[in-house]
């Protein structure tokens, strides 16, 4: 994932300690940034994304300013360096903003033993719990009625299974690709790894990526952040990862590591480590942690976070013991203190020189990389690892992000932050490990005036090993930056070069066919494209058995070309384009399925959200006015479904609305103070919408006017549940601190109901009312779940440990107006479950080899086609079912 989904965003201008403010282009704010947020005189500090804010001239003036450009490409800077320049930024006023962003859905729930879910973050901040704390009720009904729940009479049961065909939404990825390795041994035998995604396998017939995890369960659903993943360079069938997602407490169980012997279709070797993995923490781009070396495919070593140091198996992965002789655990972090960036980032990469040794025997040459940046970071074992020593003349200060030994030579990339979001100076070294002579070959090195990037991603052409390749971490504008030489780091072309500002010449043209969504809404904006090269880019890869085929993992995709060798001719340009297809990373929020318009409304961590009019073709396009950076809620009209609400957090615009399903969209007019993200419901007409907002904003809120004007809900308490009747358009729910609410006014009033409910919830949406049903709503607590029947004004337990709930069209033999569907867990079964009658008896609908982790967070059925239900995943996408 390229942000947090759901991680406090903290923009320019939150931190206010006095400092030197950056120069002309430099950083001045973005996710994560803790350098100086003012700008020197006569510039300000501008939106470029998320991750970046620049400080540019302030003004309009479009004097283009021509770029002096080297010919020879060997560290060319590659930023203007004359002043006056167009800025050409849209959405981003020059006051500094401090979004404080507490989204309704930030949740770290840790009551169920099936709901354990970290939704996936990145700062510290964001461990909120559900339940608002406020527990004002509302007022101003004549007639409150005060109910106590109905106990339920029975335990629900399961009354067996259902056969189900289960796939993934198509959309076509959108996470951080954090790895790619290519099998050393069999052609298009590829793999890739994601942070909070799972893992791949590239399947060359059908060109799709295929996930290997969708198996694992929700009480294991860390395991399914990959730090790491090493295909076997002897046994072509065999493949390691390195498995866990977080090393904090976000996390609950150990890491692992899984071995596979049929190319990850199932992992017959799980061990369970002594230590934490991680999966989605800093650092996580770099490696390869997991090495086997190719002279004895029984050693692997396994470079540890959080200082335990540097692992070791002789037995292919059954067990690990610590190399105690290694003398470093790797101890960089990236902000002392923090929660999620405190950790030492630990042992990155080992690599084996497989001259070193003969087969069976093991290499006896071993170089391993640590994260370490005010000693070495580089050491050698020239014993098989019994003994090490640092690499003699090494450079110290910046991390080595990758490396790679090829022809005797290894080649380091240097980044002076771990990343993968942040690395501002860095650069790109070769060791001759024949001469032990060390040559920086950076293409622009760090000492140069203006150098804003580090390195990483790193590829050699294994039939041209002089032909290697380098992507800079980050260049966040105009755009990603990658780098080639043909002579081992001599000299260098740029992907990019400035020819006369604002404009760039590529060395590429782009098919975006593939992943047309891709530009996130945005049109180009010289000189930053609509469709960028990407940024994170800590893993690059060259096919070991193809020149002409190259990959690399973004913050949002994998993009690659397979015609790469144009890059060579002045004359040609190679096409890139993305690979990602079938690496469906996304954090789903929230997913609303209507009964026409579209097949389904996605809000998704990231990347905003879609209306989904296919569920086997990418969409076209994101939602678009407003695109959010993170959708958080959707909704439409229970008997006006063309019209439909959607929240998400952004730096202006958190709503927008659509009156013909999403076909276009318009972003309301104003907004209640502070308001941003948080839960949209629509009345079943269409015509009133209500929000509780998150942010800053206090209270609940609706608007009849599509958001020209907006009035508090009574006192609704902030960061309510909320939900609307999908018949009666005058009527609303809500559900906080345990207690129930129903409005009869159009979400005016609201009157508390039933008091004594669970206080905790584990679902984004766990209050939902059910189609074709006036009064009828269910509330899944992570506990429990209870069903009213008369608009909330009592609930029945019904004895089903439900997570999320959802509702689609009835069986024609159903005595319940709707299916309902459920992810939770009957007798000692978590699962995915379908009731045709109301709750009372259950079938399962998924199966052990279609578990997808953590499913709580949001489930919706199918309006027209009976069994089919969609259900939201933390990083694996949005999948769907279908009964056979
Ligand atoms: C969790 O994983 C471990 C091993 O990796 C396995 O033994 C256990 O059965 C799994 N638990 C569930 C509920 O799947
Ligand atoms: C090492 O990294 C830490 C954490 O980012 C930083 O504070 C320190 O300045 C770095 N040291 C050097 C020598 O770069
Ligand atoms: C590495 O050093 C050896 C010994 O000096 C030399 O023969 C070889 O050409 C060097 N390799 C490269 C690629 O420079
Ligand atoms: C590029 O085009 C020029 C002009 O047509 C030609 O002279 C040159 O040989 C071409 N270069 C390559 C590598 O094809
Ligand atoms: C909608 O709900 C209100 C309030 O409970 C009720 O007065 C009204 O009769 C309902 N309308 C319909 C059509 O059922």
């Amino acid at each position: 994932m390229r942000v947090s989904t759901l991680a406090a965003i903290v923009l320019s201008g939150s931190f206010s300690v006095a400092q030197t403010c950056s120069p002309e282009y430099g950083q001045c704010g973005g996710l994560i940034w803790t350098g100086a947020t003012c700008c020197v005189a006569g510039t300000v500090c501008q939106y470029q994304n998320a991750y970046y804010y620049q400080c540019l001239v302030s003004t309009a003036a479009t004097t283009s300013s021509t770029i002096t450009t080297s010919t020879t490409t060997t560290t060319t800077t590659t930023k203007p360096t004359t002043t006056s320049t167009t800025t050409t930024t849209t959405s981003k006023p020059t006051t500094t903003t401090t979004t404080t962003t507490k989204p309704t859905t930030t949740t770290i729930t840790t009551t169920s033993p099936t709901t354990t879910t970290t939704t996936k973050s990145t700062t510290p901040t964001t461990t909120t719990t559900t339940s608002p704390t406020t527990t004002t009720t509302t007022t101003k009904s004549t007639t409150t009625t005060t109910t106590t729940t109905t106990a339920a009479t029975a335990t629900a049961t399961s009354t067996g299974t259902a056969p189900y065909t289960w796939s993934n939404v198509e959309i076509g990825g959108g996470g951080f690709v954090s790895g790619i390795s290519f099998s050393p041994i069999q052609q298009n035998l590829i793999y890739s790894r994601t942070d909070i995604g799972g893992c791949y396998r590239w399947d060359s017939t059908t060109g799709l990526w295929v996930q290997l995890l969708n198996w694992v369960s929700a009480a294991n659903w860390s395991d399914i952040g990959v730090d790491s993943l090493a295909p076997d360079p002897v046994n072509v069938n065999r493949v390691y990862i390195l498995v866990g997602t977080y090393t904090n407490s976000w996390s609950t169980t150990n890491g692992k590591v899984f071995r596979s012997d049929d190319q990850g279709a199932t992992w017959d070797v799980q061990t369970s480590l002594s230590f934490k993995v991680g999966g989605n923490m800093p650092g996580r781009g770099m490696g390869e942690r997991l090495a086997i070396d190719p002279n004895n495919n029984n050693i692997v070593y396994l470079g540890a976070r959080s200082g335990n140091g540097l692992w070791k198996s002789t037995n292919a992965g059954v067990s690990f013991s610590q190399v105690t002789q290694f003398p470093v655990v790797g101890s960089y972090l990236e902000v002392a203190g923090s929660a999620y960036q405190g950790d030492k980032v630990g042992i990155v990469w080992t690599i084996f020189d497989s001259t070193t040794g003969s087969s069976g025997t093991g290499s006896s040459t071993i170089y391993v990389g640590a994260a370490e940046n005010t000693t070495s970071s580089i050491y050698i074992s020239k014993d098989s690892g019994t003994t090490w020593a640092a690499l003699a003349g090494q450079p110290i200060g910046f991390l080595p992000i990758r490396a790679k030994l090829n022809n005797k030579i290894l080649y380091v990339t240097y980044s002076n932050d771990c990343g993968p979001y942040v690395g501002t100076l860095g650069d790109v070294w070769k060791y001759n490990t024949t001469s032990a002579v060390w040559t920086l070959i950076s293409p622009v090195a760090s000492t140069t005036s203006g150098a804003y990037f580090g390195y990483g991603g790193l590829g050699i052409d294994a039939q041209n090993p002089d032909t290697i390749m380098v992507a800079a971490v980050n260049s966040w504008w105009p755009d990603g930056q990658i780098y080639r030489s043909l002579n081992g780091g001599s000299t260098w072309s740029a992907l990019w070069e400035w020819t006369s500002y604002p404009s760039m010449s590529y060395r590429s043209t782009w098919d975006t066919s593939v992943l047309p969504w891709a530009n996130l809404g945005a049109a180009a904006a010289p000189p930053v494209p609509a469709y960028g090269v990407g940024w994170m880019m800590q893993s690059l890869e060259i096919d070991p058995f193809n020149s002409n085929k190259f990959l690399y993992g973004t913050g949002l995709s994998m993009y690659g070309s397979t015609n790469l060798l144009n890059w060579d001719n002045p004359n040609t340009t190679f096409t890139l384009k993305s690979f990602v297809i079938g690496q469906e990373e996304t954090a789903v929020i929230d997913l609303a399925a209507p009964p026409s318009g579209v097949l389904l409304y996605s809000a998704l961590g990231d990347v905003c959200g879609f209306a989904h009019t296919s569920l086997t073709t990418v969409p076209s396009t994101v939602m678009t006015q407003p695109v959010f950076t993170s959708g958080s809620s959707v909704d439409y009209g229970g008997s006006a479904p063309a019209y439909v609400a959607r929240a998400g957090s952004a730096t202006t615009n958190h709503i927008g609305f659509s009156t013909s399903s999403g076909s276009s969209w318009f972003q309301a007019s104003s907004e209640p103070s502070g308001a941003a993200s948080g839960q949209v419901a629509v009345s079943a007409n269409g015509l009133t919408t209500l929000w509780a907002p998150g942010g800053t904003a206090t209270g609940v809120y609706y608007t009849t006017t599509f958001g020209s004007s907006w009035t508090q809900s009574g006192t609704l308490p902030t960061g309510s549940y909320i939900a609307s009747d999908r018949v009666n358009a005058t009527v609303f729910y809500a559900f906080s601190s345990g207690t129930a609410y129903y409005s009869t006014n159009s979400g005016q009033t609201f009157t508390a109901s039933v008091t004594n409910l669970p206080t905790t919830t584990s679902s984004n949406r766990p209050l939902k009312a059910v189609p074709g049903a006036a009064g009828h709503v269910w509330l899944s607590t992570g506990t429990n779940l209870y069903k009213s029947t008369d608009g909330a004004n009592t609930f029945t337990a019904l004895g089903v440990q439900a997570v999320a709930v959802g509702f689609g069209v009835k069986a024609s033999s159903g005595t319940y107006p709707a299916a309902v569907y459920i992810s939770g867990t009957i007798g000692t079964q978590a699962g995915l479950y379908r009731s045709d009658d109301g709750g009372n008896t259950w079938v399962r609908i998924n199966d052990d080899t279609h578990q997808y982790g953590s499913t709580n967070f949001a489930i919706d059925g199918d309006k027209n086609v009976y069994g089919r239900v969609f259900v939201g995943t933390n990083g694996l996408g949005v999948v769907y079912g279908t009964a056979d």
